[in-house]
């Protein structure tokens, strides 16, 4: 019996609140309590309660959760998709493991719809900032990467590759150079090592990069690429006006900002024909000049001109705190352990830190569901597939999204850490809620160790 197991029917046993339901009812104990403003989106709160207003029933002909459909020209059998998640199963060089591969079969078994693969680096500056990140900046690796696709296929689930680029959010023990973004931020807290801004050839070469990374997960037998343009990594750099304070033909209007995603995407469809091409957006940054629904809307709108196969909807930048991976307290555990800043600090420090850091670290609310408003405005704006991924946890939630047209498919994250089978339980009715607590302990130890459930506690 696992960890996860043994509390559960610890706490039944006991007939006390379960550890979802303690987290629950504290963090609503929190915000109570919160001083208004503590916690905040930067004033930024796009709508969260479009899911409620939702009747199924009204229209007979509305999705469903398991049909068969088409993304782009990939089949899928549900409409779950496993989002992105870096597992770090890969060598110093960046080349997949076949422990990676072996976590791709028990996703495949699980019955999940497509799998996206965690973030793959287009060149070495754009590791993220953990060991053991996927690299697929040249040739060689091809039958690595192959590896990869093979195993998802094994129960045939069609698998889309993530290419990146991290941006400022890495760091030089890393990549071995400074961290580059389009143009350097100073007045940001989280980010220790200053970006240097992007000359107009390493822009040139970064899109040439990503083309090319684009055109071997094609030859590696992938069914898509998705281009990574969420969470405050570099495309995210260039679409938003907080992080992207150029005044050349790379900066300024929407236009200008939106030009590497054009080059990109235009110059990879030259190489590659048909391959279907996909998108991760955040649709609002939570930054104060940052990227809002508005305009993230017209952004979509750009894209599917551009040939977008379809938008994968999310939001936030991962330095700034926990807005795109939303929990119901901080895990401060964790990040005293893991985190490389926090880590080696000093007994007393350690034990001062979890009484300052809800006042410091940014925790907007709410954790369940909240990008699907956001997901609804985009979708109404285009015709290409949008896909929507955050804090969903539920069977009936995702019948109401998908049923009620809100996004055509949902992604989940951390829930396949804690349930790679999670797919196969609600198809057989065995399952209608995953047992994640988001407590985001994964995210935090991954700077050290492949991607686990620790299940809200490190003992
Ligand atoms: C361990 C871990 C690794 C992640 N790696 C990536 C990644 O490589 N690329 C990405 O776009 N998002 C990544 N994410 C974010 C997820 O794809 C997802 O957007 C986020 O966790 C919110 O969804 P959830 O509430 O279902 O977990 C990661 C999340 C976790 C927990
Ligand atoms: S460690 Fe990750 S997968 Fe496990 S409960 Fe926490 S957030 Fe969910």
């Amino acid at each position: 019996m696992d960890r996860k197991e043994k509390v559960i029917l610890q706490n039944r046993i006991e007939n006390k609140l379960s550890r979802r339901d303690f987290i629950r009812y504290s963090s609503v104990v929190f915000s109570a309590a919160a001083l208004p403003g503590l916690v905040n989106c930067a004033g930024v709160k796009p709508k969260q309660d479009c899911l409620k207003q939702v009747t199924l029933g009204q229209n007979r002909n509305h999705k469903k959760v398991f049909e068969s459909s088409t993304l782009g020209k990939i089949k899928l059998q549900n409409r779950i998709i496993r989002s992105a998640t870096t597992l770090a199963l890969c060598d110093k060089d960046g080349r997949p493991t076949t422990e990676l591969a072996d976590a791709y079969i028990e996703l495949s078994e699980g019955g999940v719809g497509a799998i996206i693969t965690g973030v793959t680096a287009a060149q070495k500056s754009g590791l993220p900032g953990i060991q053991n990140a996927l690299l697929f900046d040249r040739d060689e690796f091809i039958p690595d990467y192959q590896m990869l696709s093979d195993a998802a296929h094994r129960y045939n689930t069609p698998i889309i590759m993530q290419v990146g680029h991290a941006g400022r959010q890495t760091r030089r023990v890393i990549t071995g150079q400074q961290p580059v973004a389009p143009s350097p931020i100073r007045d940001n807290i989280y980010d220790e090592e200053d970006p240097r801004e992007l000359t107009e050839l390493e822009i040139k070469e970064v899109i040439h990069d990503f083309i090319l990374t684009v055109e071997r997960a094609q030859k590696a037998g992938f069914d898509g690429v998705q281009i990574h343009g969420a969470h405050g990594y570099l495309i995210t750099g260039f679409l938003s006006l907080d992080s992207n304070r150029r005044t050349d033909r790379w900066g300024g209007s929407l236009e200008n900002r939106f030009r590497i995603l054009r080059e990109i995407f235009l110059g990879a469809r030259k190489r590659v024909g048909d391959f279907p091409m996909f998108i991760k957006l955040s649709a609002y940054d939570h930054q104060s000049d940052g990227l809002r629904v508005e305009e993230t809307v017209k952004i979509a709108s750009m894209l599917q001109e551009v040939g977008c196969d379809g938008i994968e909807v999310s939001c936030g930048v991962v330095n700034d705190g926990f807005s795109t991976i939303r929990v119901p307290e901080i895990p401060t555990e964790a990040i005293l352990a893991f985190n490389h800043k926090f880590k080696d600090k000093p007994y007393l420090v350690k034990k001062i830190i979890p009484i300052f850091a809800p006042l410091l670290v940014d925790r907007p609310e709410p954790i369940i569901n909240y990008n699907v408003c956001a997901a609804q405005e985009i979708k109404q704006s285009v015709d290409i597939p949008v896909i929507v991924v955050g804090g969903i946890r539920n069977l009936k939630d995702i019948e109401q999204i998908i049923g009620g047209n809100m996004a055509d498919y949902v992604a989940m994250g951390r829930p396949f850490i804690i349930e790679p089978g999670i797919v196969n339980g609600f198809r057989d009715q065995s399952q209608s809620e995953s047992e994640c607590i988001s407590c985001g302990y994964c995210l935090i130890a991954l700077e050290e160790v492949p991607a686990k459930c620790f299940y809200g506690e490190l003992s």
